[in-house]
């Protein structure tokens, strides 16, 4: 085990009613002044945000409101909301919503406390995040793991550069997690929270780091729990305790506790940021569209660990290693298609794509041959414009 830094202090109120104590909790953490951030209009629907609202209104907290936050959330409604946020003088930032409204609530944050930087900067490595605002959460969808997670995921739609940074200022004070807020959640959501919460763990998974015992059994507990309760959930939308199971594997998936002491990858990560960037597919299938090129593309890295996963969370063992690594590379596959999860390009909905997109695409997370990314197999520009080509069916 590699010598590791945790700190993960985002306190977990989770269960039936909980957000009935967003206000109290505000208030905790020093909030007086609280600007609420949304999506699209599903909380609304819903009367949530009108219950949230209520509860800060009872509690004397002076609030305002921003809506319109798109999956894939763009860096221009961010900056808006820090103007915003400014204007009001909020010191809050409450996100209702999933990993997009969460990600602009913690850049809200980020900008509200640090006025005279443009935020983009932080994202591009331009300046060093010192300060933020705390941000809580009220969750509606199990995926991204941004309630206590330390990354943030911006989109400049300038550019197409679809982006994160790690930080433990992304670390939210506070996140209420009811899973009946889940409920109205469609099909098409669901599938994509279960994949991506598999590929949390799966991008942590495979490393050469050895001797990670508790590790590795926290990722293939979390991995196996996570693909039985998604297509429960599937099933039936309403049930509580599979929508539990996959809404604490969410924050459990991406809080680092599945890669702790190890080395981790975030290969399919990175390559699926850019087919978002360019694309604006959502995220979850962004990495199931890519995972399997990816995982045969590198297995030969270590087929060893690869045979380990098929063995330990599919059941799956044949005499040569090389046949066991390949099938738990199939059974993962099988599984993304089970719950309808696109597995190359042409599921994705993006259609085949032509030599100039996949030199395009490689050229971008390569920043232009200038970097490699990931570790498992570190790759070149070379080694992604291989495995972009071998999702492009
Ligand atoms: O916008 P509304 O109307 O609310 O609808 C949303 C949106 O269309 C809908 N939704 C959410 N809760 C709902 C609901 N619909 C009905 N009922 C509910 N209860 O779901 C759609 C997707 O929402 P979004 O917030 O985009 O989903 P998710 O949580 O998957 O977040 C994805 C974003 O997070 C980033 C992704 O790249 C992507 O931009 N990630 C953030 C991470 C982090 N900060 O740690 C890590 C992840 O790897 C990921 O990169
Ligand atoms: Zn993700």
């Amino acid at each position: 085990m590699q010598s590791f830094e945790y700190h993960c202090p985002t306190e977990i109120i989770f269960g039936k009613g909980a957000e009935l104590k967003a206000a109290d909790k505000i208030k905790k953490y020093g909030g007086t002044k609280v600007l609420v951030v949304y999506g699209g209009g599903s909380v609304v629907r819903s009367g949530l945000l009108q219950k949230i609202t209520d509860l800060l209104q009872t509690a004397k907290l002076p609030y305002e409101t921003l809506g319109g936050v798109q999956p894939n959330p763009r860096l221009e409604l961010a900056r808006t909301g820090v103007q915003q946020a400014n204007k009001f003088k909020a010191d809050f930032i409450l996100a209702v919503g999933g990993g997009s409204v969460i990600d602009t609530s913690k850049a809200i944050a980020h900008g509200r406390a640090n006025p005279d930087t443009d935020i983009w900067d932080f994202w591009s490595g331009k300046a060093e995040l010192t300060k933020s605002l705390p941000v809580g959460v009220v969750l509606t969808i199990s995926a991204a793991g941004s309630e206590t997670s330390n990354s943030a995921v911006l989109t400049n739609e300038e550019t197409g550069k679809k982006a994160g940074i790690n930080t433990d200022f992304n670390r939210p004070c506070f996140a209420v997690m009811n899973p009946e807020l889940t409920y109205t959640l469609p099909e098409r959501q669901i599938a994509c929270g279960v994949t991506d919460i598999m590929m949390h763990t799966l991008d942590r998974y495979f490393t050469h780091t050895k001797g990670n015992e508790m590790t590795d059994a926290i990722a293939e507990a979390l991995l196996k729990n996570v693909a039985k309760n998604g297509r429960i959930a599937l099933a039936k939308h309403d049930d509580y305790e599979a929508m539990s199971e996959i809404m604490w594997c969410g924050s459990l998936s991406h809080n680092g506790l599945t890669g702790l002491g190890a080395e981790i990858d975030f290969a399919t990560h990175k390559l699926g940021h850019e087919l978002s960037g360019k694309f604006d597919v959502p995220h979850g299938a962004s990495l199931s569209a890519l995972w399997a090129s990816w995982a045969r593309y590198v297995y030969k890295e270590e087929p060893q660990r690869f045979a380990i996963f098929a063995e330990r969370v599919w059941g799956i063992h044949h005499e040569d290693l090389n046949e066991t690594a390949l099938a738990g590379i199939a059974a993962t596959e099988a599984y993304f298609a089970s719950i309808h999860m696109p597995t190359n390009f042409s599921e994705l909905g993006i259609g085949k794509q032509d030599e100039k997109s996949l030199q395009y695409l490689a050229d971008r997370c390569s920043d232009y041959g200038k970097k490699t990314v990931a570790n498992f197999k570190k790759l070149t520009r070379e080694d992604m414009y291989n495995i972009y080509k071998m999702a492009n069916k």
